[in-house]
This record gives C-alpha cells, structure tokens and sequence, in this order.
C-alpha cells in the first residue's frame, strides 16, 4: 500500500485524488492547495483525508512515499525536484516541465535517488490509442503516411501556457507512443487574441520516411472536436474521441499509384473497401494509469511514460515555442 500526497485540486486534481484513493492499492495520505476553497472541497468529498495550504506538509513526510503534482506548469519542476530531494516517487502532469534542462536534471536526480517519475500522458491508457498502437504495430495500417488532429474547444484558458503547451501534449505524447521513428523538425503558427498567450495554432512536425503530423489547437472554437485521422499505405482511420460507441473505425481505402511502361503518365487507382469499428477495452484511463504507477514502483522499474517520454515531448513542445517566436519557422530537433 503506497500512500501518496497530492499538490493540486483545481480542476484535475479531484481525478487524481479518485484514482490514487482505492483500497486496494494506494491511499492519498494528505491533500495540498493553497487555496482554501479548493481544500473545503476535498472535506466534502474526503472528510478521512488531511488538508493542508502547506506543501512542505507534503514534501517533508516520513509517511509519504509518492507526491503527486496537479499544479500549473510552471511550477512542476520546483515541486518535482524537492520531492525527490526528499526521497519521494513522483507523478506529474503533463506537460513535464516548462523546458528541456528542468526535464533532464529531474531524470538525472530521479536516477540518482533509485525513484521513479511518471508523466500523466492519460490518453496512452485508454482503450482507443492502444488500439491505435495496436494496429500501427501489427501493420494493420502499412506504412503510415500522416497523423492529423484536431482538438478544439471554447476554453478553458490557461493562464501561464498557450494552447500549444496546454492541449498539444496529448498528441506529442499519443505520437511518441504510436508513430516509429523520432520526430526531426517541427513548425507552429499560431495567434492570441485575449491574454497574450496564443488561443489558435497550428503545428506540423515531420518524422522519417516522408510521415507528417498536423495538429490544430483552439481554445476559441464554437464546438468541441476530437478528431485524429491516420492514414497508411493499406488503410486509414478516424478516431472520434467524443464518439461514445464507435471511437475508432478503421476505412479499407487506400491509393494505389503505378506508371505504365513507355506512357508518361501516373495511374493513381483508389481502392474503397469496407469500414470496421474495432472493439476497445472500456476502462478509466487514470485508473489503469495509476494501478501501473504503483505496479512500476513495486517492482523497480521505470514506466513507458517516464521522465524520458516526458522530456521527449517537452523537446517538442520547446521547439514550437521557438518555431512560433518565428513567425513559422522550421526548427530542428
Ligand atoms: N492529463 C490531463 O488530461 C489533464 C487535464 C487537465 C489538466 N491537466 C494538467 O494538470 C495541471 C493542473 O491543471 P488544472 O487545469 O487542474 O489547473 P487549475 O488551475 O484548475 O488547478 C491548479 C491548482 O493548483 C493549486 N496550486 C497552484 N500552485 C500551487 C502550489 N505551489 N502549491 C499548492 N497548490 C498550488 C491552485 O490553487 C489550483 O487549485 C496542469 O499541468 C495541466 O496541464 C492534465
């Protein structure tokens, strides 16, 4: 039984808090906000659990062995780095780290210590992205051409990321688990409108062997999309994320392309075969997320999303900044 101590209830903690509390594996041992408010909340729904406005509460117990961080992203890295100095796991919110050399120094101290991180890249624990790897390794798609998103919605603002550092690392993270190769080059446009940091943007990133990867971003959209569209050489699918039957389905469509000898024209023929929507396994991404957090501390051993994953989509994440800066730029990984 590992007890843990989470920092942050504002709007993801509480899932946090209900996912780490289960009798059978873990126990959230104290709650930090420095809100009030935000604690009163914990009282109501948790009257067993202690509260506390004081984060050294958390970081400085004997009877805490995992520190969770639901904090705003600019403040993971300080919260992270102490829990470790304090000889605790970690568990953060994605995106990891405000940039690169915050990430690489919580994986070196992590090392040094014998501790393990994980970064909540929730959507690798849901039933419709490990059917998506599922099919990309099993080759059910072929050699992937492109991996093209949208995740759009009317708020919620944050207030010290744009909406590349807020929604994209969902996508980074999906895309580091899914596509093979390591991502090269990335390019962002975007714009703000209301608080300085950009609401809109567009990121396109090129991996090896001609795949490309879109990815749309909105805080300021009229309705909510969920859309990721993947397309192979055999097939392609559309991932309906807000679906509640039919998330996935899989399209027998593809393009074949060959030149007859001595005429100097392309035949592109379309092929157009039958639509399946792939069974998935219905269960709480969180809970399976954090039962394998605890699963990987028992055992000594570091989780697929590690302080590495978390590194690799900072480094993304870092290049965009640098790429928006620039009006559009291309910049190398
Ligand atoms: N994995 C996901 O799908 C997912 C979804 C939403 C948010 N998040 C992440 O969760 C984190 C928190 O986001 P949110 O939307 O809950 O933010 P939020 O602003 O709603 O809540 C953050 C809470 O942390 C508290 N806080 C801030 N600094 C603190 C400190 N130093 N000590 C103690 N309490 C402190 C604030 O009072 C607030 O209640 C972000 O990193 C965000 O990216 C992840």
């Amino acid at each position: 039984m590992l007890n843990v101590g989470v920092i942050g209830y504002g709007y993801w903690g509480p899932n946090i808090v209900r996912n780490f509390h289960r009798p059978d594996r873990s126990n959230v041992s104290m709650v930090c906000d420095k809100s009030a408010d935000m604690l009163r909340r914990v009282a109501q729904t948790y009257p067993s659990i202690p509260t506390t406005t004081n984060v050294d509460d958390i970081l400085t117990s004997t009877k805490i062995d995992v520190v969770a961080v639901v904090t705003p992203v600019w403040t993971h890295y300080e919260l992270a780095k102490r829990a470790l100095q304090n000889g605790k796991h970690v568990f953060v919110e994605k995106p990891f780290t405000s940039n690169t050399t915050q990430a690489e120094e919580l994986i070196e101290l992590a090392a040094r210590k014998n501790l393990r991180i994980m970064v909540d890249h929730t959507f690798l624990f849901t039933g419709a992205v490990r059917k998506i790897r599922q099919l990309v390794e099993e080759g059910t798609l072929g050699n992937l051409y492109y991996y093209d998103s949208t995740r759009v919605n009317l708020g919620l603002f944050q207030h010290d990321v744009n909406v590349i550092w807020d929604l994209a690392p969902h996508d980074l993270s999906i895309m580091d688990h899914v596509l093979k190769g390591s991502p090269e080059a990335v390019v962002a446009t975007g714009q703000g409108h209301l608080n300085g940091h950009e609401d809109v943007a567009f990121m396109t990133i090129y991996y090896p062997e001609k795949v490309i990867a879109h990815i749309n971003v909105n805080w300021l959209s009229p309705v909510k999309v969920r859309t990721t569209l993947i397309g192979g050489e055999k097939r392609m699918l559309v991932w309906n994320d807000l679906d509640p039957d039919e998330k996935i389905k899989v399209y027998d469509k593809g393009v074949n392309v060959s030149s007859r000898e001595g005429v100097y024209e392309l035949l592109v023929s379309y092929r157009s075969g039958d639509m399946w929507a792939p069974q998935l396994e219905q269960v709480e991404a969180l809970r399976q997320e954090m039962s394998y957090f605890v699963e990987c501390i028992n055992s000594g051993t570091d989780p697929f999303n590690d302080g590495r994953a978390g590194l690799r989509v900072v480094k993304m994440l870092e290049a965009a900044s640098e790429s928006l800066s620039k009006k559009g730029a291309l910049v190398y990984l």
